[in-house]
C-alpha cells in the first residue's frame, strides 16, 4: 500500500537480466499459522548482460526474511545484503553461486490472492504476473527461466493432497502426523508459472493418448462436494488436447496434466505448467447447476489454459509488455477451437459483441493502450480486453492475410524457433513473415498504435460504365499520449449482392472473367484512402462490408433501412446478417432516443423480426442471436454524450412494442422449442433453449399473464439451470413483483448450498432494473451468502450492478457512483486487483452527458483522495482523471 506515485516501467528501458537462475530448489513447510519457504537458487552471471559487476537483485513483497546463505556462508543484514521494501540486494556475488533464502509468509492472512494464500481451507497459489515474489525473494521476471524442484510438507489429515508442477518424484511420512511430496518439473519456466496446492481434495481421473502414442494421466482436483461436477471440464480437456494436435501439431509434453478448482480466485484461470488452477466457476458444471453459457465458457477456458502449454509456457514472454504474445494468440486459438466445436458464426458474433461493446470502449477511454503497451505502473491493470481480445483480432488478421496454410507454417516456425525461450510479439510476427514471405512491416502498427480505426465508406454507381466504386477512408483517433497515427494494414472482406440477393462476381478490372471472379474478396487497405472499382455490374449492388468482421474497426456507411432489412435475409455471410439486424435495431432505437417523446417504431423492424421468428431454414442458433436487441452497454458505447436513462427507457419501449406486435409468433416459438428431450449441450439444443427463453422474456414484457404463467410452469418443471435461470430472469425483470420475490426466495432456498448457483442468483438481481435498485443491492451485500473475501461474490453483486444494471448505476442523483466509490475504497485495502477492476465504469466519465459525468468525476476524486491507495488503483484513478 502506498500513497506515493508508483514508478512507471517502460518498454524502452528493458535490460536483459544481470543474473540467470538455472535451478530452484524449494521446500515449503505449511502450517496453520503460516508457512516457511526454503529456496535454494543456482545462480550465474548472464553472459549477455553488459553489467559485469552488477549486484544480485531479488524481488520480494510482504516477506519476512529469516536467513540468507551464500555458498554455505550465512550473510548478515546491512553488511552483506540490504533488504529494502521490495528487494533483497546482495552487492557482491561471485560469477556463479548457490543462494539459500528462508522466508516466513502468512497465507491465511493473504487477502490479495496473489502468491500463496488459503481458499476454503486449502493452500493455493497465483503467481502471474508478480505473485512469486510474495512467496520468496526471486528475480521475478519472465525472462529468467529455471528448473524447479518443489518439496511440500504439511499436516497429513488436513492436507492429504500436495501438488506442484511437473512429475511427482518422491513422497513419504514425517513426524507429528505430517507428510511430504516432492515434484520435479523438467521444463525450465519463468516464476509466474509456478504453482502449489495443498488441501483435502478428491480427484477425477482419466487418460489421453497423444498422437505419438504416449498416455497422459489427466486429473481434476476438487473439494469432495464437487466431485460430480468435473465431467464436462474433463471432456473439454480431452477435446482441446486432440484439437491442438490436429490443428497446430502440438503434443502435450509432461506425463501428467492437472486442474484444480479454487473458490477464491481473482480471475478465470491460470496456466501453471502441468497444474492449471481454475476459479471454481470456470470448471465446475452440472446440468442442474450450470447454464449453457457456463458450459460453453468452461469449455473455452479449459481449452485456453491448455493451449497456453505451447503458446505461453514452452514459448513465453520476454517481459510483460509482450503479454499479448501469449494472451492474444491463445485467445485466437481458443476461439477457433470453440468455433470448431459449435457454430462458427455464433462464436464470431459473441466475440465481436464483446469486442465492440467493451474493448472499443476501453480503446476510447483514459486507459487506452496498444496491444503492446509502452509503459505501465501496475502490470495487473494490463490484463485487459485490448491485450486479450484485440490481441486475438490482430492474430486473426494475420491468419486472414496469410491464409490457413501459410499461417500454420508460420506457427510451426514460431514454436520451433523459440521453443524454451522468452520472446517478443515481434518475434511472432517475424516467424509469420519468414514462413510466408509476406512483408508485415506496416501491419506491426497494430501492436504499437492504440485506438480503434474508423473506416468511412462511401459508394457511387456509374450505370453507363457498369462500374460500382467504393471509397474507403481510414482514420485512427487520438488516445492518451498518441496523436497523428499512421494508416494501418487492414484486411477488408466484402461481397456485393444483386436485387434478388444473388452474390455478384467481384471484378476489380474490366477484363476479369465474370464466371471465374470470386464473390467474396479480402481487400487490403494500407493508405488513408482507397477507391476500388467493381466492373460489369448492371445495377447498383447492396454492399456486404467487413464480412466476418475481418478487422477490429468501426465501420461507417450510410445504410438505408431497406438495405439492412435486405441484408438480414439475404447476406450469405451469417455474421453480416446478424450485423445488419443489429444496425437496424440500433438505428431505430437511436432515432427514437433523439426524437425525445414520439414513440413511432418503424414497422420494418417488427416485420424483420416476424420473418426471423418464422424462419425454420436458417441456423436456429443464428436466429436466437439475431433476436437479441443490441445491449444498453453497446448503445451507450455508440452514442456521443449518452443519456443513459433515455437509452434505457427507449430500448424497453422498443422491446415491449416488439413483444406486443409479435405475441402470437412468440408463443408459437416458445412451444415449438419447448420439448428438447434429454439435456445436451449441442449447438442445436442450446439454440432451442435460447430461442425459447428469449421468447419467454419478451412475452413477460406484455402484461397479459401468458408469459408469467409459462415462466412459473417452466420454473416448476425445468430439469436444467438454463431453463430455470431463463424463467427466473424473465420474472425478475418483469412487473410481477410478487411472483418475482417468491421465485427468488424459492430459488435461494433450493440452491443455497451451491456457491456457483448463489453467484448466479446474486447476478440476476444485481443486473435487474426491477430487483437491483441501490437499496436492494445494499441488502445483498448484507446477505449471509455474501463474502467480502470472495471475488466471485463481489463481482456478481457490485461488478454486475455497475457493469450491467446501467439505469440504476447511472441514477441521475449520483448514488450509484458514490456507492461504487465506497466499495472500491473498501476493497482496495483487502484486494487491490479487484478494486482496480471494479472502478472501470467510473473511469469512462468523460464520455457521458454532463449531468452524469460531473458526478462520476466527483466519485473518482473521492477515491483519489483516499489515504493509502494501492498501486493498482492509483494508476487507474490517476490516469482517468488526467
Ligand atoms: N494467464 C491467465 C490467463 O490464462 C490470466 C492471469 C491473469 N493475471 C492477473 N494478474 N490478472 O489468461
Ligand atoms: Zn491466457
Amino acid at each position: 500500500m502506498r500513497t506515493n506515485q508508483p514508478t512507471t516501467i517502460r518498454l524502452s528501458e528493458y535490460k536483459v537480466p544481470a543474473h540467470l537462475v538455472d535451478a530452484v530448489d524449494l521446500r515449503f513447510e505449511l502450517f496453520d499459522n503460516g508457512a516457511r519457504v526454503h529456496s535454494t537458487l543456482t545462480v550465474r552471471r548472464n553472459p549477455e548482460s553488459a553489467e559485469e559487476f552488477a549486484p544480485l537483485e531479488l524481488d520480494g513483497d510482504s516477506l519476512k526474511l529469516e536467513q540468507v546463505i551464500l555458498d554455505g556462508r550465512e550473510l548478515m543484514a546491512g553488511n552483506d545484503y540490504d533488504e529494502t521494501g521490495a528487494q533483497l540486494v546482495i552487492a557482491r556475488v561471485p560469477a556463479q553461486f548457490e543462494l539459500t533464502v528462508v522466508t516466513w509468509i502468512e497465507p491465511q492472512n493473504n487477502t490479495r490472492l496473489e502468491g500463496l494464500y488459503k481458499s476454503s481451507g486449502m493452500f493455493c497459489t497465483q503467481c502471474e504476473a508478480e505473485g512469486f515474489r510474495c512467496i520468496t525473494y526471486f528475480p521475478d521476471r519472465p525472462d529468467v527461466m529455471a528448473r524447479y524442484r518443489t518439496r511440500i510438507e504439511a499436516d497429513k489429515a488436513s492436507c492429504p493432497v500436495l501438488l506442484s508442477n511437473g512429475n511427482d518424484v518422491d513422497r513419504g511420512d514425517l513426524e507429528g502426523g505430517r507428510h511430504f511430496v516432492t515434484w520435479e518439473d523438467p521444463f525450465p519456466k519463468p516464476s509466474y508459472l509456478f504453482a502449489l496446492v495443498a488441501g483435502d481434495l478428491v480427484e477425477k481421473q482419466d487418460t489421453f493418448t497423444t498422437c505419438s502414442g504416449r498416455e497422459i494421466d489427466l486429473r481434476i482436483f476438487v473439494e469432495p462436494r464437487n466431485a460430480a461436477k468435473c465431467q464436462h471440464a474433463m471432456d473439454s480437456l480431452k477435446r482441446s488436447m486432440r484439437w491442438d494436435e490436429e490443428v497446430y501439431g502440438r503434443e502435450y509434453d509432461l506425463d501428467i496434466f492437472m486442474i484444480v478448482a479454487v473458490d477464491d480466485f481473482n480471475m478465470g484461470a491460470m496456466e501453471n505448467k502441468g497444474l492449471n488452477i481454475f476459479n471454481s466457476s470456470c470448471v465446475l458444471a452440472s446440468q442442474e447447476t450450470a447454464t449453457d453459457l457456463a458450459f460453453q465458457r468452461i469449455e473455452s477456458i479449459v481449452a485456453h489454459e491448455y493451449f497456453h502449454n505451447w503458446s505461453g509456457n514452452r514459448v513465453t514472454c520476454r517481459d510483460w509488455f509482450q503479454l499479448s504474445l501469449k494472451e492474444g494468440f491463445t485467445v485466437f486459438r481458443d476461439s477457433t477451437f470453440s468455433a470448431d466445436m459449435g457454430s462458427p458464426t455464433v462464436k464470431r458474433i459473441e466475440d465481436v459483441t464483446l469486442l465492440r461493446t467493451a474493448q472499443f470502449a476501453e480503446d476510447a477511454g483514459p486507459m487506452a493502450h496498444p496491444v503492446r503497451p509502452a509503459s505501465y505502473m501496475e502490470i495487473s491493470n494490463f490484463y485487459t480486453l485490448t491485450i486479450y481480445e484485440k490481441g486475438a483480432e490482430v492474430v486473426r488478421m494475420i491468419h486472414t492475410l496469410l491464409g490457413p496454410e501459410l499461417f500454420r507454417k508460420g506457427s510451426d516456425l514460431y514454436f520451433e524457433r523459440h521453443d524454451g525461450q522468452a520472446v517478443t510479439t515481434d518475434d511472432f510476427v517475424k516467424a509469420m513473415e519468414d514462413a510466408s514471405g509476406r512483408d508485415l512491416t506496416q501491419f506491426r502498427l497494430w501492436y504499437d498504435q492504440a485506438g480503434t480505426p474508423v473506416l468511412t465508406v462511401s459508394d457511387v454507381y456509374d450505370s453507363e460504365r457498369g462500374v460500382y466504386s467504393l471509397k474507403i477512408q481510414q482514420a485512427i483517433p487520438d488516445t492518451p499520449g498518441q496523436t497523428n497515427k499512421k494508416p494501418q494494414h487492414i484486411p477488408f472482406a466484402l461481397g456485393l449482392l444483386g436485387a434478388e440477393g444473388e452474390a455478384l462476381p467481384l471484378r476489380l478490372v474490366s477484363t476479369e472473367d465474370a464466371a471465374s471472379a470470386p464473390t467474396e474478396r479480402v481487400l487490403e487497405l494500407t493508405k488513408a484512402s482507397h477507391t476500388f472499382e467493381f466492373h460489369g455490374l448492371t445495377q447498383k449492388p447492396v454492399p456486404s462490408l467487413l464480412r466476418h468482421f475481418s478487422a477490429p474497426v468501426r465501420l461507417v456507411y450510410p445504410w438505408s433501412r431497406e438495405q439492412l432489412v435486405f441484408l438480414m435475409s439475404h447476406d450469405p455471410d451469417g455474421f453480416n446478417r446478424w450485423d445488419a439486424g443489429q444496425r437496424l435495431a440500433v438505428d431505430v432505437i437511436q432515432s427514437l432516443v433523439d426524437s425525445s417523446g414520439t414513440v413511432d417504431i418503424d414497422s420494418r423492424l417488427v416485420e424483420a423480426y416476424r420473418t426471423l421468428l418464422a424462419d425454420r431454414t436458417l441456423d436456429q442458433a443464428l436466429v436466437a442471436k439475431m433476436l437479441h436487441l443490441p445491449s444498453e452497454a453497446y448503445l451507450i458505447e455508440l452514442a456521443d454524450s449518452p443519456d443513459v436513462a433515455a437509452i434505457h427507457r427507449t430500448r424497453e419501449q422498443v422491446l415491449s412494442h416488439l413483444a406486443t406486435s409479435l405475441r402470437d409468433e412468440l408463443v408459437a416459438c416458445y412451444h415449438r422449442n419447448m420439448d428438447d428431450g434429454e439435456y445436451e449441450v449441442t449447438p442445436e439444443s442450446v439454440a432451442r433453449r435460447s430461442l425459447k427463453n428469449t421468447a419467454l422474456a419478451w412475452l413477460l414484457m406484455i402484461n397479459d399473464n401468458t408469459g408469467r404463467d409459462l415462466a412459473l410452469q417452466q420454473l416448476r418443471e425445468a430439469d436444467n439451470m438454463t431453463d430455470r435461470m431463463g424463467a427466473l430472469r424473465a420474472l425478475v425483470n418483469s412487473d410481477y413483483a410478487e411472483e418475482r420475490s417468491q421465485a427468488l426466495a424459492d430459488f435461494y432456498e433450493h440452491f443455497q448450498s451451491d456457491p456457483q448457483v448463489v453467484e448466479q442468483w446474486f447476478s440476476v438481481q444485481a443486473s435487474s432494473d426491477r430487483a437491483g435498485q441501490l437499496p436492494q443491492i445494499q441488502a445483498l451485500l448484507k446477505h449471509p451468502a455474501f463474502d467480502w473475501k470472495n471475488p466471485n461474490k463481489i463481482r456478481s453483486v457490485i461488478g454486475v450492478f455497475a457493469g450491467q444494471n446501467l439505469a440504476a448505476f447511472h441514477n441521475p442523483d449520483g448514488s450509484g457512483y458514490s456507492f461504487l466509490a465506497d466499495q472500491v475504497c473498501r476493497l482496495d485495502d483487502s484486494n487491490p486487483q479487484i478494486a482496480a477492476r471494479l472502478v472501470a465504469p467510473l473511469t469512462r466519465w468523460k464520455k457521458f452527458a454532463p449531468a452524469y459525468s460531473a458526478l462520476m468525476r466527483t466519485a473518482l476524486e473521492r477515491i483519489r483522495n483516499k489515504a493509502e491507495l494501492s498501486a493498482d488503483l492509483y494508476e487507474v484513478v490517476h490516469k482517468s482523471l488526467e
